[in-house]
């Protein structure tokens, strides 16, 4: 029987919540088919945190070095500053892992009604490639002159080729096995003349090399724009780490709720364990109430079995997610019903 060793680290608010209904799903599907999941889980987070002055255990980054991927629920409570809980723990696993490549698939599923007026399933059905190593998150800077009339703050971003280089070629790969094999690139060339243009100068050099893809150039915010007015017209997106962050909140809006995004931290190189986690952040607003959407979190644990070596597992919760939306019975209020995050994750489990 084959074994997947998965650190899973459920932390703060609705983590708590979604993250066990991800694994019934994964379970579910994974049980029948002859694979074990073992899942070792992690208290790190903002409880942690406030007891030990640390995000994660100061070995944190060894210990899930064995693992074959780590899931992570959701991080963050009012409790902590928002940069305390992110530079301790989410950043430090994706850039130790060179977790390079962040994949967010972005599609309005059947059933989900959608912001914009008359489109369906057939017009949202974009994946964005983000750059999660470098960039604007880079974290070079610092503050002078604190608390004086004349403080500075400096956040510098870092771009280097090599970087640019690994994620646009990902990018290139992933428009390859897609039906339509189109790709758009996020840049801001016009005003950001040096980070952007060595963008722009990289993705034209590499574009010869990926003759069946149909490369594009946008600027950000008119690609932004073009997510809502034009959303067929989009399949692959790459864009560095702040672009493809803030890309991939409107493209999760413009597919019905936050709640069903997914993501993916991937280290294609697989020298290092790569984290698959919801796009949504750990929902204080809704927390303990049992309400949140687990299809974010059920999604990202079948793009974990995707990269495990079993695209036939991920095509069937995603199919049975499908189905569970398309019937349009069981809906979490974030989509407009009151069925609780075990509904929802019943009615899946159901569907498989
Ligand atoms: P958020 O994603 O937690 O919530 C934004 C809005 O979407 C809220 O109204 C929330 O109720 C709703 N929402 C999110 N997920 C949902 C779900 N599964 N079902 C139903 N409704 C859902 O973002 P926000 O409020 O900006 O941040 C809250 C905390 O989460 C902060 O501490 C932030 O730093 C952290 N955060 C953590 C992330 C992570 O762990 N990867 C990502 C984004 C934010
Ligand atoms: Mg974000």
């Amino acid at each position: 029987m084959a074994t997947l060793n998965i650190a899973v680290i459920p932390g703060d608010g609705i983590g708590g919540e979604v993250t066990p209904a991800a694994l019934h799903v994964l379970e579910a599907v994974t049980r029948p088919a002859g694979v074990q999941l073992v899942a070792t889980e992690h208290p790190w987070g903002c409880d942690y945190y406030r007891e030990t002055g640390r995000m994660m255990a100061s070995d944190a980054l060894e210990q899930l070095r064995a693992c074959d991927a780590i899931y992570l629920g959701a991080i963050g409570h009012p409790s902590v500053p928002d940069h305390v809980s992110v530079w301790e723990l989410i950043l430090p696993i994706r850039q130790r892992f060179e977790q390079y490549v962040n994949l967010r698939p972005m599609r309005l599923m059947p059933g989900v009604a959608g912001p914009l007026a008359g489109r369906t399933a057939a017009d949202i059905d974009m994946v964005c490639i983000r750059e999660n190593s470098e960039g604007e998150y880079a974290g070079v800077g610092g503050r002078v002159h604190r608390g004086t009339p004349h403080e500075v703050a400096q956040q510098t971003g870092v771009f280097t080729r090599m970087g640019i280089e690994r994620v646009v070629r990902y990018a290139f790969e992933v428009a390859q096995r897609r039906p339509r094999r189109l790709l758009a690139s996020a840049t801001k060339s016009n005003a950001l003349q040096h980070s952007m243009v060595l963008w722009d100068e990289v993705v034209d050099a590499v574009a010869p090399d990926y003759p069946d893809v149909t490369c594009r150039k946008y600027h950000v915010d008119a690609l932004a724009a073009r997510m809502v007015t034009h959303p067929q017209t989009l399949d692959v997106m790459v864009a560095s780490n702040l672009f493809g962050d803030i890309l991939t909140d409107l493209g999760a809006a413009v597919s019905g709720s936050l709640g069903v995004a997914p993501g993916a931290n991937l280290n294609p190189t697989r020298r290092h364990p790569s984290m698959f986690e919801p796009i949504h952040g750990s929902a204080p607003d809704i927390a303990g109430r049992g309400i949140a959407n687990p299809i974010g979190a059920i999604w990202a644990g079948a793009l974990m079995l995707d990269h495990l070596g079993y695209p036939d597992l991920h095509d069937r919760v995603v199919a049975a997610v499908s189905q569970v939306l398309g019937d349009g019975h069981v809906r979490t209020p974030d989509l407009g019903g009151t069925a609780t995050t075990r509904d929802m994750t019943a009615a899946i489990v159901a569907a498989l």
